[in-house]
């Protein structure tokens, strides 16, 4: 199976840059308007063999490296007592809507075995259709986006309702909200079971709120579904849709990746999230409208961009659009593969055990000499601390206040992280027996450059504050 794409969620390299769309099923595909003519939007989602086959479609045609289930986020507002239609041009709308405590306390919570069996199916015989092919992407809406739908009955411009029933009766919000996270939690796990690879959670609406309105009426939802549903063989991503202010926030949120919309350039968004996430985007949709050259320049700016991140999975910062041509899909796809290739290390830098981030944290003084305090991110041994001293050309000595055990020769690609800037270096480290208060090794610099060494001597010269 081409797995690039989950390598990359979990945090490695990968070359060619793995790529899939977001609603990459969907009416822009000839194929998918064929199936559409047949049958309705829901009926489609609620019959497993066509729900697989139009997942499968955008995989055949334009080879991309993973497969979103189709179905929708709002699929589970009937069992919830919700009747919802989807008409032509306008988006779905929902009845009743949720507006009272009478009305919510008809609200049912879900039980996916039953409710929403078809969407079980569907991911077992994808499956066993993508043995060989690529990864399946499971999904949710978030709880303050279905919140959304529920409230205003369909999509809003001010989403007046909503934030009226936050302000005025935040209980009965809370009380939405909560039931909202116990299906999503209920519902992801059982995607999970029946076999998703990942699970992607789409706060579409997070935006229209401020950051300290995000932080108190929906924060902690998330993260019960994070802390609930989050494993460490099934990757995690968020993708907050026009979210730039609540950066800070979804900064510190326990998932391996973060989606990114297309208002913010990549690298911009790597110095506010951390060089530690993984990062998914973020290409405007409206770009594949652009003559090809242009397109290409695009999509070659955000994978350079993307070098920073952790790692890297292509999307598009929103859905496609209907209007997309698919040929302009197809050329997407093929252009971050052949344009993300140049980037694969070669020879010695290939040769790591190990990947570790250090984090510079300030300047001190370590046994009575100038050292800097470190925050250890290590793809093997996880977060650790420590500091780092007698940094010159040949190498330096690290102490690690965090007892592990390591091999005694251990290659490492390591990376400074001091502020917005970074340095990548292959070190082999010499690691000595522990003393009482700490282990200890040396890093010997494997091609160190005179430009790099100025970045080193600066370490010590920054002012860390
Ligand atoms: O990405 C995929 O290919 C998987 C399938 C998928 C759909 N919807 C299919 C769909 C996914 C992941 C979604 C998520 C979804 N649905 C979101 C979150 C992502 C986002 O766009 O921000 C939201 C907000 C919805 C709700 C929704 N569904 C709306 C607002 C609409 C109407 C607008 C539109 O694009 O038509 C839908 C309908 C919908 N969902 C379609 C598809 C393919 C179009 C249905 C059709 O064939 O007419």
């Amino acid at each position: 199976m081409n797995d690039t794409f989950l390598r990359a969620c979990k945090g490695d390299k990968v070359y060619p840059t793995p790529v899939w769309i977001m609603r990459q099923a969907g009416r822009y595909l000839p194929e998918y308007q064929k199936i559409r003519e047949k049958v309705d939007f829901l009926t489609l989602c609620r019959t497993p063999e066509l729900a697989a086959e139009v997942t499968l479609q955008p995989v055949d045609i334009l080879g991309v490296d993973a497969a979103i289930l189709f179905s929708d986020i709002l699929i589970f507002m009937k069992p919830m007592g919700i009747d919802l239609q989807f008409d032509e041009g306008k988006g779905p709308m929902l009845t009743p809507k949720i507006r009272s405590l009478e009305e919510f306390q008809k609200l049912r919570p879900i039980a996916p075995e039953t409710d929403v069996h078809f969407v079980l199916e569907t991911i077992k015989i994808l499956r066993e259709n993508l043995k060989d092919k690529v990864p399946l992407i499971g999904f949710a809406g978030a709880p303050f986006t279905l919140a959304t739908y529920m409230i205003e009955g369909g999509t809003s411009k001010s989403f007046v309702n909503t934030k009226k029933m936050m302000y005025s009766n935040p209980d009965l919000f809370a009380s939405l909200m909560e039931l909202l996270t116990d299906c999503t939690i209920k519902y992801l796990n059982a995607q999970i079971e029946a076999g998703a690879q990942a699970i992607q959670l789409f706060d579409t609406w997070a935006g229209v709120l401020t950051s300290e309105d995000y932080r108190h009426f929906v924060l902690p939802y998330i993260k019960r579904i994070i802390d609930n549903v989050r494993k460490p063989s099934i990757p995690f991503i968020f993708f907050a849709y026009d979210a730039v202010h609540l950066f800070g926030i979804i900064k510190d949120l326990h998932v391996d990746v973060v989606g990114i919309d297309w208002r913010l350039s990549v690298k911009a968004a790597v110095s506010f999230l951390g060089y530690d996430k993984v990062i998914q985007g973020n290409l405007d949709p409206c770009a594949l409208f652009l003559p090809e050259e242009i397109l290409k320049e695009k999509i070659s700016n955000i994978l350079e961009d993307a070098k920073n991140a952790k790692s890297h999975i292509f999307n598009l910062g929103h859905g496609i659009l209907p209007e997309c041509p698919p040929e302009k899909a197809k050329f997407l796809v093929h252009c971050v593969h052949e344009l993300s290739k140049k980037y694969e290390p070669v020879g010695s830098e290939k040769r790591t055990d190990d990947r570790v981030d250090f984090k510079i944290l300030k300047r001190v003084f370590f046994e009575g000499e100038d050292a800097l305090k470190i925050e250890i991110i290590s793809s093997r041994y996880g977060l650790m601390e420590g500091f780092l001293k007698d940094i010159s050309k040949g190498g330096m000595q690290l102490y690690l206040t965090t007892p592990i055990s390591m091999p005694l020769d251990t290659k490492v690609r390591l990376r400074f992280i001091i502020g917005a800037r970074q340095l990548i270096v292959n070190a082999v480290l010499k690691w000595k027996a522990p003393t009482d208060s700490y282990y200890s090794g040396g890093f010997r610099f494997e091609d160190l450059s005179v430009r790099d060494l100025d970045f080193i001597n600066r370490l010590y010269t920054a002012n860390l504050t």
